[in-house]
């Protein structure tokens, strides 16, 4: 008997990361597709034998085409060229509109039923050429940058204060940009407000860490990051799969919420079987209300910058 499937389309950094957090949690089938030939197929088999040492049964396939991925519940996109040193995410978006259109396009042809969860950057504007090539729902095609974004906040929120990181409360909205909300009315420490356990001086220092987070790791490695952002779609994936309902901040495309009318940004989301249930509107302050609409026109600009299929 087969299994409920997840394709991850692109075996690179994330896309196997987030193949290897899948398949650890055992409830699904995962394929993992790549134009790279024997990449997606070596990497499917050495994380299948991984599952002979955590425990876990063997459930990855690699493939150069598309006809494995038939019937997916959930595919994820993270096909496309990362950033390198001094490059903005925005960098890429000629590229990997190109990239991303084509994919969609293959993956609408086998899976037509399924939740679209985009990761390729730059993020706002990949999820509307994923919306307009799919033709799809807003509700089933959505983007992870925000789980990424709450985590990096969340750790520097964690190391300054010397708690728990399981005690830490945050959300972070907006672009997948430098200009990104971190909202910290709504952050919290053991359910202690950060404002009353940090000062303001050191609270903007960690929203600047947070916003510049993922250039930090370019600036590190000369390509971006991969185990945080493959965990944070695999969160998302199992959200849906498992019909969990969680409240995540994710990239939903927005019409009169939060006062932003057709564009795709981060807010928080509750994610269930059929994808995105509701948006949720959290009460935001009106330095944090500001913040956003900055946000908002920066992802205009990128996305002004598709061509006239996507946008
Ligand atoms: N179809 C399928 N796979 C493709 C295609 C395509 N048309 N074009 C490129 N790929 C594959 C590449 O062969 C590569 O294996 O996408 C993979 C991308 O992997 P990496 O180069 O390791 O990049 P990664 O770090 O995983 O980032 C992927 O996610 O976070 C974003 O900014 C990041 O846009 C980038 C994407």
């Amino acid at each position: 008997m087969s299994r409920r499937k997840v394709t991850v389309v692109g075996a690179g950094n994330v896309g196997a990361t987030c193949a290897q957090v899948l398949a650890t949690r055992d409830y699904c089938d995962v394929v993992l597709v790549d134009i790279v030939e024997n990449l997606p197929q070596g990497k499917a088999l050495d994380i299948d034998q991984m599952g002979a040492v955590l425990g876990y049964e063997p459930t990855v396939t690699g493939s150069n085409s598309y006809e494995e991925s038939v019937g997916s519940d959930v595919v994820v996109i993270t096909a496309g060229v990362p950033r390198k040193p001094g490059m903005s995410r925005d960098d890429l978006v000629t590229t990997n509109e190109k990239i991303v259109g084509s994919v969609t396009e293959q993956v609408v042809e086998q899976s037509p039923d399924a939740v679209l969860i985009v990761v390729s950057n730059p993020l706002d504007a990949m999820c509307h050429v994923a919306k307009n090539v799919s033709g799809w729902s807003k509700e089933r095609v959505f983007g992870m940058a925000g789980i990424l974004d709450t985590a990096r906040f969340s750790t520097f929120i964690a190391w300054e204060t010397e708690s728990s990181l399981k005690d830490v409360t945050a959300m972070v909205l907006g672009g997948h940009g430098d200009q990104m909300v971190p909202v910290v009315s709504a952050t919290t420490v053991g359910g202690i407000p950060l404002r009353k356990l940090v000062s303001e001086e050191r609270i903007a220092a960690m929203v600047e860490r947070t916003a510049k987070g993922g250039g930090e790791i370019v600036e590190l490695l000369g390509t971006s990051a991969w185990y945080a952002p493959g965990a944070a779609a695999a969160q998302m994936v199992d959200s849906v799969m498992l019909d969990q309902h969680r409240v995540l901040p994710c990239t939903a495309y927005l019409e009169g919420e939060y006062g932003i009318d057709g564009l795709y940004m981060g807010v928080p989301v509750k994610l269930g079987a059929g994808g995105i249930e509701e948006v949720v509107e959290l009460d935001l302050t009106d330095d944090e209300s500001s913040a956003l609409e900055a946000s908002a026109a920066a992802v205009r600009e990128v996305v002004g910058v598709l061509g006239s299929v996507a946008s």
